[in-house]
């Protein structure tokens, strides 16, 4: 009994225990403690990933905003209707805003009186007019937006729906409306010498880059309301 008892001593190795090192149990220990840290740090740095991917698309609207500071489309600024209130007839068929009546009808008295006899052709026009105008005509002439917008400004963005707009014509030579020819009458002559001092100005000239020139058409900016409508054109 004695003797097996001796042999069953050797026989069981010894148990093998393993320690970490210290260094690294150290080590450990600290990543347990700053663990939660850590974690929000990741998240942190993953919230702020996803955003820059997700809103770069509105980044580059904004900058494309900014770059576009004065929301022309095909050329034309944006330009809002006049209320109704403002609105006075000068014509059967023709209102203007109430502001520029007077020194628009002064303006032709004194054509008259130097013997050039103007004609008004279009004042003010609603945004919904405008709309027939631009899409209807862009169809028949199955013309494509920015050509229809060389002659016509899209709804919304057309001087003549603040009601500060005149087309005028030479009520001598009526087969110049709306043509360039326009330029070559007395009518246009006249305006050309005369017009500011009735605060009226030529919008499109032959330097536009998107829009053609147009002789006919005036627009009023002797008002404290027609000149904030301006501002931006006229910067
Ligand atoms: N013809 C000018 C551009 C307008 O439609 O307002
Ligand atoms: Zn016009």
């Amino acid at each position: 009994m004695e003797q097996k008892k001796e042999i069953n001593q050797f026989d069981i190795p010894f148990a093998k225990r393993t320690y970490l090192n210290n260094s690294n149990s150290r080590l450990l220990k600290k990543l347990l403690i700053f663990s939660p840290l850590i974690f929000i740090l990741f998240s942190l740095t993953i919230i702020r990933l996803i955003r820059e991917i997700g809103f770069e698309p509105l980044s580059n609207v904004n900058f494309q905003t900014e770059r576009n500071q004065d929301h022309r489309i095909l050329g034309h600024l944006p330009y809002k209707e006049i209320p109704k209130d403002k609105l006075v007839l000068i014509e059967p068929n023709i209102e203007v805003h109430v502001d520029m009546r007077e020194s628009l009808l002064k303006m032709r008295e004194e054509a008259k009186k130097d013997g050039i006899y103007l004609v008004f052709l279009s004042g003010y026009r609603s945004i919904n007019l405008q709309n027939n105008i631009f899409y209807s005509i862009k169809s028949i002439r199955n013309q494509e937006a920015a050509e229809r917008a060389r002659v016509s400004a899209p709804p919304g963005y057309s001087e003549h729906s603040t009601g500060f707009a005149i087309d005028i014509g030479d009520a001598t030579k009526r087969e110049t409306d709306f043509e360039t020819e326009f330029e070559n009458t007395g009518a246009f002559k006249w305006l050309i010498k005369n017009a500011a001092k009735f605060h009226f100005k030529l919008s499109f000239n032959k330097n536009n880059k998107y829009i053609d020139y147009e002789p006919w058409h005036w627009r009023y900016e002797g008002s404290i309301d027609a000149l904030k409508v301006f501002e931006i054109s006229n910067k």
